[in-house]
């Protein structure tokens, strides 16, 4: 996947990713000025914010230089064709 997908869950925007590893979901929101996550550009477990470029892990959600800026994650469980997500907590 080049990218990732945006769903609503809660009222909340959620980027879901697919990657080697597995299904990840993440806040689609950029903490820096709002950037859609899930538009973003994706390579191996790297997501860049299409807006200015701030790179996250997809697996942890935390930004590639600063980790201590982390977006949301949110669990995932798939199941046959489906993908289910919920709040981590
Ligand atoms: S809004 Fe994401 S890097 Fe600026």
């Amino acid at each position: 996947m080049d990218k990732g997908r945006e769903f609503v869950v809660d009222g909340q925007v959620v980027a879901v990713f697919r990657t080697e590893d597995g299904v990840f979901a993440v806040d689609g929101i950029c903490p820096h000025a709002g950037g859609p996550i899930a538009q973003g550009m994706v390579r191996k477990d790297v997501v860049t914010c299409p807006w200015h470029g701030w790179q996250y892990d997809i697996r942890t959600g935390c930004h590639q230089i600063n980790p201590r800026i982390c977006l949301k994650q949110f669990n995932v469980t798939v199941e046959g064709d489906g993908v289910y997500i919920a709040n981590s907590g």
